[in-house]
């Protein structure tokens, strides 16, 4: 079972990660260039269904194989490091909702080229945690 859902969370990862860097490494110095939110506002309606699906299958492929590591009664107790990283994905999942909510219900609810260096702060904010959730996630079997 922790094979299949390994595969699910290292394809959902692929998804949201890769998503991210491309949008911050190439669609955002496009949008920046043409001093426009629209190459923005594009790859978002494109990648927000397969994003938003990986991230949900992140979150309930990543608790599963957590229970593996370390069992629900044992989550408060931080005697030894797997549930410092329990508590480090679970800390970097709030934070990407809350800063996702805020850009798709405040930022992005009716976006003006003004906003545009806002939305950009926030696509880098997202995509520093992305790459947090994949180095703690490699400290489930490789602890740094
Ligand atoms: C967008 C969100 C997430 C991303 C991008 C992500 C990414 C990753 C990556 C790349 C790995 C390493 C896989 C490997 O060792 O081959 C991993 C492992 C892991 N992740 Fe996540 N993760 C996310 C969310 C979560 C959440 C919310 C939890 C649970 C609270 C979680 C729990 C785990 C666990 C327990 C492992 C260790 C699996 C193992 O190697 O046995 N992840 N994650």
């Amino acid at each position: 079972m922790m094979k299949w859902l390994l595969l699910v969370h290292v394809l959902g990862a692929s998804v949201w990660v890769g998503g991210h860097l491309i949008l911050l490494f190439t669609v955002v110095p496009r949008a920046r260039k043409q001093q426009s939110i629209r190459p923005i506002m594009e790859f978002e309606e494109s990648f927000s269904p397969l994003g938003l699906t990986s991230l949900a299958l992140q979150v309930i492929s990543g608790v599963w194989m957590a229970l593996h590591y370390v069992s629900f009664s044992d989550w408060f107790d931080f005697s030894y490091s797997h549930q410092y990283y329990l508590w480090i994905k679970l800390s970097l999942l709030a934070a990407t909702v809350a800063i996702a909510i805020r850009t798709k219900f405040s930022l992005l609810k009716q976006p003006t080229d003004q906003d545009l260096p806002a939305v950009v702060f926030h696509i880098a904010l997202v995509t520093m945690l992305a790459v947090g959730f994949v180095v703690t996630g490699i400290s489930f079997r490789y602890p740094f």
